[in-house]
């Protein structure tokens, strides 16, 4: 039995999987970016200050950073020598073996199928309220799930299949699609920047720390700088979905690597530039609203571009949830390809060079989802999911250096294990700081996982003997 659980994946060669290899290290990269910047930098960054860090939410994203910075070197080595488009579950499965592996990528679905359902509900959110600065209402029982006395939120719906009709058309057009829309957020973000510069007023940046690095309240609930880390991780969630494309690159080898480290790095100075200015312009304590970069530029006058962010806002909202949706398809795709569920999701349709079964499934269940379920409160679900993956990787990265020091690796760390080691530490402490009811759901969801691994997935495994 215990033989089985440990069941390791030899590493194999899937040039010749069906999937059309036609992404360079630029795509990926705008891959990266696509996904990382949305709703962390466009609404955590205000709710994080005016709650939780205030000025010194810079810092929060400093660490929240960092902790990805040394994932990120652990993803590039595993990526670049492991490859697949499983990302975590595939290197865990090399590494560790089967049950590990299954674990990583129940943690992996749950992170990006809650994710895109999430950020569906927050892109839902500013449409009903750009189409309401047009003068133009859905009624009220189409725009909130049924749990909160609606029927369905139809936008958030509607946008998961719009989504998900494109990567059914293909890869590569998806990817082009992505470009344009990245270039649009950029250009939002580029304006944000210089008009908030010219208002800078450093007096809003004092007190710089007003909650200290952690500070513990009445009722338990920790606030400060580390929290305020924890929480603006979200932000950096997505990257990651670079390493779910290895099986599409053109050379894997050199273009994952760059494309995760050069996603990681431009958003990071993206968030520093954003969050200093943003609480450069506006006291913190005002920034707990639903849109604050907008709301910060109407503060120092330019009301116009309240409707121009929020029009940013929402093409950033759609490439996050393409390279979520994205990233989901792929890690089914890989698990369904070692057996572990069904085989129809790894069919790959011959006319599109897709899997278009798992994609159209993945649409099904995240539409139901974002229609139905009002996700906000999720948010840290899929923070605690996302570390615990990095944490892994970081894992991943030490156990095969034992195990296997032969591989080839054509980008490795150096100093090992120390960036690993830094990973898992600096990983470990965002985790730390989430709330107890986190760790609960992700507990269940751990549990439930555990249970279809020993009903379904053991016994139809391609690796049993
Ligand atoms: N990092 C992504 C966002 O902030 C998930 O929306």
């Amino acid at each position: 039995m215990l033989k089985q659980l440990l069941r390791t994946k030899a590493i194999v060669d899937h040039s010749n999987s069906g999937l059309k290899k036609c992404l360079t290290a630029f795509d990926l990269a705008l891959l990266g970016i696509g996904c990382a910047i949305g709703t962390g930098i466009f609404v955590l960054t205000g709710i994080a200050a005016a709650t939780q860090s205030g000025p010194a939410v810079v810092l929060s994203f400093i660490f929240a950073g960092i902790a990805s910075a040394f994932a990120a070197l652990s993803y590039a080595e595993l990526a670049a020598s492991v490859g697949g488009s499983g990302s975590a579950y595939g290197y865990s499965y090399v590494a560790f073996g089967e049950f590990i592996a299954w674990v990583m990528g129940w943690i992996l679905l749950l992170e990006y199928g809650v994710g895109a359902a999430a950020v569906a509900n927050g892109w839902a959110g500013y449409f009903i309220g750009t189409l309401a600065n047009f003068n133009l209402h859905l009624p009220e029982s189409l725009t909130k799930a049924w749990m909160v006395g609606g029927i369905i939120n139809l936008p958030a719906f509607a946008i998961i299949w719009v989504l998900t009709i494109l990567l059914i058309i293909g890869v590569k057009e998806s990817a082009r699609f992505n470009n344009i829309i990245v270039i649009i957020k950029l250009s939002t973000i580029a304006i944000f920047i210089t008009l908030a510069s010219m208002h800078l007023n450093t007096n809003n940046w004092h007190p710089f720390m007003p909650y200290g690095w952690f500070t513990v309240l009445d009722n338990g609930k920790t606030i400060g700088v580390l929290a305020g880390a924890s929480l603006v991780f979200f932000a950096y969630f997505g990257f990651d979905a670079v390493s779910t494309a290895a099986e599409e690159a053109k050379n894997p080898q050199r273009d994952l690597p760059i494309g995760l480290l050069a996603s990681l790095t431009f958003c990071t100075i993206v968030y520093i530039i954003v969050s200093g200015l943003l609480t450069g312009i506006v006291p913190y304590t005002q920034l707990n609203v639903p849109s604050p970069v907008a709301f910060g530029l109407s503060q120092i006058g330019y009301t116009w571009s309240s409707t121009l962010v929020a029009t940013g806002v929402l093409a950033g909202l759609i490439t996050v949830l393409l390279v979520l949706l994205y990233g989901l398809t792929r890690i089914l795709f890989a698990m369904s390809r070692d057996g572990l569920i069904s085989p129809a999701f790894s069919e790959v349709n011959p006319d599109r060079q897709t899997p278009t079964k798992v994609i159209l499934m993945c649409g099904l269940v995240v539409s139901i989802v974002a229609g139905f379920i009002p996700l906000g409160e999720l948010a840290e679900t899929v923070n605690i999911g996302t570390l615990a993956s990095f944490i892994m990787v970081c894992v991943g990265v030490i156990v095969l250096r034992v195990r296997q020091p032969d591989l080839k690796r054509p980008f490795k760390n150096p100093w090992n294990p120390l960036i690993p080691v830094l990973g898992i530490l600096s990983c470990g402490a965002l985790m730390y700081f989430l709330p107890a009811t986190t760790w609960i759901r992700f507990g269940v969801w751990i549990v439930i996982g555990i249970i279809v691994y020993f009903v379904y997935s053991m016994h139809h495994s391609k690796l049993r003997s």
